[in-house]
């Protein structure tokens, strides 16, 4: 009773406001739930509806990002529209993940008290993070996210050159091959690979691999824009994304260029990036996991700034590694360029020696082609020299 006069008297003007605000119907029970925790204290039917709504906001996040699909289509449908890739990644990751490829818009700060209260309540202890210097310093755990998709990424490279390409394939250069996960594969199935890329690490973890693997490849540390062979090579490949590590439009130019002086006359140059589709969310999180016997990995790559004028976006990337005996998270920021399907054509109409022969995407399925259009999202574009 004591405690009732109590709230009658000092709490009357708080609970009129916030009835007041509650303008709409389902603000009603928000307010109901916020305004009992106010007058009572610890309220568990708060605590746990905060809970609930937390999950849900995500999810139903995850699937608006999955640009314009609708939140009850397939799995296979959805991902396909919007991002192909993210269902590849479904199956293929650690069972423990709720979505492979869930993109979250960043909570807003008011938002982000609420959420963050109700996490931290029953997080284990956290793990150190450390900052790296590159993720690309770090090749083995960088690839093992990748590793799953390889196998498919090759046997479609292979699709390609038999398709498209007039003579046999046996040359092939990647550019920015990083660890060399692609190089490793396709010279295990008999193809001349060489491989460039700023990176000294990845390179030496390339070369580690493939004398294990007791296969052979030409690597050299260069850069995409500039480089030399005295040899033309029949295909040239760059994969996920690496191309928009380039973060000007000249850079850009000169990368294709480059590769188009260096490829025979018919020879093709597989390109596959991601594309802003029209109407696509430019912030997102994109999660997934891979393991070994010994260890498992949970990438998450945010973005974390990104702007229309200047085309360029950074992205958070943090490994979180966990060991029998360890755990520990890795993190490193990388910028790439923001490619719309119109910017893209513009910067392909400047190459005069490459022609535009096909189109495919991220399921690496020779037979689905697609199409160059503002849907286009993960995109492999087949070019061939002219
Ligand atoms: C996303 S990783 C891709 C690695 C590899 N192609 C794969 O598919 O796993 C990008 C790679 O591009 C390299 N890179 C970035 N800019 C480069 C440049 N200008 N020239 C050469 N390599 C570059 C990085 O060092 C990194 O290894």
């Amino acid at each position: 009773m004591a405690r009732l006069d109590a709230i009658l008297c000092r709490k009357p003007l708080a609970a009129y406001c916030v009835m007041q605000a509650a303008r709409h119907w389902h603000c009603r029970f928000e307010c109901l739930k916020f305004l009992f925790s106010f007058l009572f204290g610890d309220c568990p039917l708060a605590k746990t509806s905060v809970a609930v709504t937390t999950k849900k906001k995500s999810s139903a996040s995850a699937v608006s990002k999955a640009k314009g699909s609708s939140a009850n289509q397939p799995k296979k449908e959805l991902a396909k529209k919007s991002n192909a890739k993210a269902a590849a990644k479904t199956t293929a990751k650690l069972e423990a993940k709720p979505a492979a490829k869930s993109v979250t818009k960043p909570a807003k700060p008011a938002g982000k008290t609420k959420q963050t209260s109700v996490v931290q309540a029953k997080a284990k202890p956290s793990v150190k993070t450390e900052t790296m210097r590159s993720w690309y310093d770090h090749p083995e755990l960088y690839e093992l996210g990748f590793l799953k998709e390889t196998p498919k990424e090759s046997e479609f490279l292979i699709d390609v050159f038999e398709k498209y390409v007039p003579f046999p394939v046996k040359r092939v250069l990647e550019l920015g091959c990083g660890s060399g996960r692609l190089i490793c594969d396709m010279a295990g199935r008999g193809f001349s690979m060489t491989g460039v890329d700023l990176n000294p690490m990845s390179l030496d973890y390339c070369k580690k691999k493939l004398k294990k693997e007791r296969n052979k490849a030409e690597l050299v540390v260069g850069d995409m824009t500039n480089f030399k062979f005295d040899e033309p090579f029949d295909a040239a490949v760059n994969a996920i994304n690496t191309f928009r590590h380039l973060e000007t439009e000249e850079a850009a130019l000169a990368h294709l260029n480059c590769v188009a002086e260096h490829l025979k006359p018919g020879g093709v140059f597989v390109l596959s990036l991601h594309l802003l589709p029209k109407g696509g969310d430019l912030w997102g999180t994109e999660r997934w996991g891979a393991k070994t016997e010994d260890m498992s990995v949970y990438y998450a790559l945010t973005v974390v700034e990104t702007s229309m004028k200047t085309r360029l976006e950074k992205l958070r990337i943090s490994m979180l590694v966990k060991t029998k005996d360890e755990s520990f998270r890795l993190s490193d920021h990388i910028t790439l360029r923001i490619y719309t399907v119109e910017q893209l054509k513009s910067l392909l109409a400047k190459c005069k020696k490459l022609k535009l022969v096909g189109v495919h995407d991220f399921w690496y399925d020779i037979e689905s082609k697609q199409k160059l259009n503002s849907d286009a999202c993960d995109t492999i574009l087949v070019l061939q020299r002219t």
